[in-house]
């Protein structure tokens, strides 16, 4: 057992015996399947800031920050404060309700092109029902997605996600779900064009990340996204842009902004609802339209998108509008973040240059990854075949013997709660660890 596990497991002792509860009550001893890593996970009991402390009173830098999708760390104040306010108001109310509606007023005037929006619990949800609403709008079927791109745990969505980005996504898929969803190579715009020209008379849209970040934070090459917009435009098929990830990351206008995209319908989540649930499936008021059931009854039927039990509930809209407002008001935060995700970027391509560990580091703003084994990282297959194994040596290590987390495997994220000397001691950390020569 190489020494760094063998640090890990001295360090994790509660955290090994409560994982061995939790595969007794869930399937692998998680709930969700990017949450498990070798030998096991460990179990947080608070967090704060930048920090994550587990069972064991380890405490870590964390660089995973919930999926991403807390910009403005654990628990900052203002979140926390409107939580604790409206939790004495009423948790669920199950009607419509005032702060819902402020919230989406702000979503309005921060987002381009977010004419009419609706609310639901997770991103997985908001995607379905974006493509829902293309079908809807358009009359047509199929919906094109990039290889490797990641939308949520929904039956439509759930194709090509995982190397080799062929089959079925598991039991439990059958074929005859993906027959209505053609992949294209993300970056490579004449394959992509090739792809779409085949399915054009029935292409409902394209849906794609502005940056690819569950199959490994990839950036778009120059040219490619405005090209899939541009098809789509032509064809009459919408262009949906999936901001999960990105919206109110890149930029507090999104990514849509800063490659110049005029998306017909886009998807929010994560940070737009301050860490608590949330999906948001926004765009052209028409399109929208499409989805309203008190005006479109019998044959003008609605087209059913949902939102659910928890969806808008009075929690969520005072986590996001508390963290939206501060973001707005403290545009500082973009700075900082894209300064540290930089300064980050460059040190680890740097260092690992200098200890000749071939390794990629991809990102922008204030995300990023490295890629072991790989010069040049385009798309989700460059990223699959790169050596994962000493990704997660890198992040295991990081984890037993620096004090610092990301969930191995994953991108890292900046926040605001991070700050220069955190990308000093990562820096620091992975030097050591590339003179150890567990990376080669
Ligand atoms: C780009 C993207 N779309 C959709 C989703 C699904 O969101 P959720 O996990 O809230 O269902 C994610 C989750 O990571 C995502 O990254």
């Amino acid at each position: 057992m190489a020494d760094f596990v063998r640090s890990y497991m001295q360090r994790t002792a509660k955290s090994k015996k409560l994982y061995s509860r939790s595969t007794k009550v869930f399937p692998g001893g998680i709930s969700h399947n990017i949450r498990y890593y070798e030998p096991y996970p460990f179990f947080v009991e608070s967090a704060k800031g930048k920090k994550l402390t587990d069972v064991d009173g380890n405490s870590y830098t964390d660089y995973w920050m919930g999926h991403w999708a807390l910009i403005l760390g654990h628990s900052p104040k203002p979140v926390a404060d409107a939580l604790l306010s409206q939790a004495k108001s009423g948790t669920l109310y199950g009607t419509v309700n005032g702060p819902s509606v402020e919230l989406a007023e702000l979503i309005q005037k921060l987002m381009p092109r977010a004419d009419m929006m609706r609310f639901s619990t997770t991103g997985s949800e908001a995607t379905m029902y974006a493509v829902r609403l293309a079908r809807a709008k358009t009359g047509r079927r199929v919906i094109a997605k990039a290889i490797g791109g990641w939308h949520g745990f929904n039956t439509t969505l759930m194709q090509t996600v995982n190397y080799p980005f062929e089959f079925e996504e598991g039991p439990g898929l059958v074929q005859d779900e993906g027959q209505y969803v053609e992949s294209i190579p993300f970056n490579n715009l004449e394959a992509s064009l090739k792809v779409l020209e085949t399915i054009r008379d029935d292409l409902a849209c394209v849906i794609i990340e502005p940056v690819l970040g569950g199959a490994g934070c990839i950036t778009p090459s120059d040219g490619y996204l405005q090209g899939l917009q541009e098809f789509c435009k032509k064809n009459g098929s919408l262009f949906i842009l999936d901001e999960i990830v990105t919206g109110f990351r890149l930029s507090i206008h999104g990514a849509a902004s800063i490659y110049k995209l005029e998306p017909d319908l886009f998807t929010l989540g994560k940070i737009a609802g301050g860490g608590l649930p949330i999906g948001v499936v926004c765009g052209d008021k028409e399109i929208m339209s499409l989805a309203d059931p008190v005006s479109r009854t019998g044959k003008e039927a609605r087209c059913a998108i949902g939102g659910g039990t928890f969806s808008a509930n009075p929690l969520t809209m005072a986590a996001g509008l508390a963290t939206l407002n501060f973001l707005r008001s403290n545009p500082g935060v973009y700075s900082k973040i894209n300064r540290l995700g930089e300064s980050v970027r460059r040190g680890l391509a740097k260092i690992f240059a200098e200890s000749q560990v071939p390794c990629e580091v991809t990102g922008t703003g204030s995300i990023f990854m490295p890629h072991f084994g790989r010069n040049e990282v385009h798309d989700a297959n460059d990223v699959a075949t790169s050596n994962k194994a000493a990704l997660n040596k890198y992040h295991l290590s990081l984890m037993a013997e620096h004090e610092i987390f990301f969930l191995p495997g994953k991108m890292g994220a900046m926040s605001y709660a991070h700050d220069e000397t955190d990308v000093k001691k990562l820096l620091a950390a992975t030097e050591k660890i590339c003179q150890s020569g567990i990376l080669k």
